[in-house]
């Protein structure tokens, strides 16, 4: 079981004498196997709402259960890939892919040869010995990703995994994520900027609105699975990007910030 519960989570920041209130009374309840994506305009609060259940950050109110447990700390339960990759600058690729299975005491050759095919399967391929600042931004996701996924994890958090990669990479990616998701069933919380790999991937769209942050809505993707590429032009898949784009076009705008990415066509 690796189901997801928020009960009315809220989260101020405070500057100075300035207090922030990031999130108000956020409730979502992501059921065990559950695909979920997070989508909103930028400044919204979502990585905030994915750093809590991550456990990284705390709420001030609310609670966060996990199986029906509290969540106050990272837990192995949950793998979690943060928006900006987070890898171990002085080990190579494949040894921050092998992090976990060490830190764990379950380093084999059996883990090596799967951290081996995971970068081959993330385009890493050859590049298991370089270092994070030999490779570019988007190399430093995809192998923040396959250490992720080496771990196992019930539950994933992603915090727009895919954004700095090429339209093809990002494909490829989404896919993987598709094939493993199909076969394990894990739980997923995905944020995203990107409208049609939110329609692509998940069960529901959980859209939010800044000023504070809260889920103004959740829309089911009722799509048959397994999905793939080809769906994308269906008329129903269409229609339900455009739902899902209309729905985050009527939350306001936060100041001058910008960053919904609105996939042209539907
Ligand atoms: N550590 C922090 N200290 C102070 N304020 C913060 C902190 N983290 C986030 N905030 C504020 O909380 C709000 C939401 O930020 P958050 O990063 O959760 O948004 P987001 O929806 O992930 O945005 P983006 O799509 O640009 O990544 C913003 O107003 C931000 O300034
Ligand atoms: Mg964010």
């Amino acid at each position: 079981m690796a189901d997801v519960e928020l009960k009315r989570v809220s989260k101020r920041y405070v500057h100075g004498r300035r207090t922030t209130e990031t999130l108000r009374d956020v409730s979502l309840h992501v059921r065990d196997g559950e695909f979920v994506s997070l989508l909103g305009r930028s400044g919204c609060g979502k990585t905030t709402l994915l750093r809590i259940v991550g456990g990284f950050v705390n709420a001030d109110g609310g609670e966060v259960l996990v199986d029906g447990a509290p969540v106050s700390q990272p837990g192995s339960d949950r793998g979690m890939l943060f928006q900006h990759p987070m890898l171990f600058p002085w080990l190579t690729v494949l040894d921050n892919t092998l992090f976990g299975p060490r830190a764990t005491g379950r380093n084999s050759p059996a883990a090596r040869a799967r951290a081996m095919e995971l970068l081959q399967i993330v385009g890493l391929g050859g590049f298991e010995f370089h270092y994070p600042k030999q490779l570019s931004g988007g190399m430093m996701h995809r192998a923040a990703f396959a250490r992720a996924m080496m771990a196992e994890p019930k539950i994933l958090l992603m915090d727009e995994p895919f954004g700095a990669l090429d339209a093809l990479t990002r494909a490829g990616m989404q896919q993987f994520l598709l094939d493993l998701w199909n076969r394990r069933r894990f739980t997923v919380v995905l944020v995203t900027h990107d409208v049609e790999e939110a329609v692509l991937l998940s069960d529901r769209v959980a859209v939010m609105a800044a000023g504070p942050g809260q889920i103004v809505e959740t829309i089911p993707i009722e799509l048959p699975r397994p999905r793939t590429y080809e769906m994308s032009e269906t008329p129903e898949f269409v229609q339900l990007k455009r739902r899902v784009r209309q729905s985050v076009e009527q939350t306001p705008a936060r100041g001058a910030m910008v960053g919904m990415q609105l996939t042209a066509g539907g």
